[in-house]
């Protein structure tokens, strides 16, 4: 398997970075204190995916903390392709949501809607987004692969 090293010293927190790994968009997200307060603020009761789909440990059960890279929240590493038809979700545009406006990911193709963490919540896609195998190799650089 290849990896790559992505440099993310210059991703502010409430933006994200997308790059090209193994053909396929992967998204990398500094979330704000919002959108870490929303996503670890919803019950596993209410996700239909309750697998963290973490290539890192696919044991893993979806509440928020087993999806980022961080124990802190802020890093959310994503591939970038709906696990419903493979579209590329729209950053920002879900339901699912910051106060006072918009966060997550939406699916423009059939409608999924994923929150912050990148957990379906509505819409056809059966999974959550695959978080891939990641790791911050120091302070500002993340190994994808
Ligand atoms: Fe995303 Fe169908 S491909 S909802």
């Amino acid at each position: 398997l290849s990896s790559i090293r992505v440099d993310v010293s210059g991703v502010e927190a409430g933006t994200q970075l997308t790059v090209k790994w193994l053909g396929k968009p992967v998204f990398i997200r500094r979330r704000t204190e919002q959108e870490i307060e929303d996503a670890r603020a919803v019950e596993l009761s209410d996700l239909p995916d309750k697998n963290a789909q973490n290539r890192n440990d696919m044991a893993l059960d979806a509440a928020d903390q087993n999806r980022t890279l961080d124990d802190a929240g802020e890093w959310l590493v994503m591939i970038g392709v709906c696990t419903h038809l493979g579209c590329v979700p729209l950053g920002g545009a879900g339901d699912y949501s910051l106060e006072g406006g918009v966060g997550g990911w939406f699916c423009p193709c059939h409608g999924s809607h994923y929150d912050t963490a990148g957990r379906i919540r509505k819409g056809p896609a059966p999974e959550n987004l695959w978080v891939p195998v990641a790791e911050f190799v120091d302070d500002t650089t993340i190994k994808l692969g």
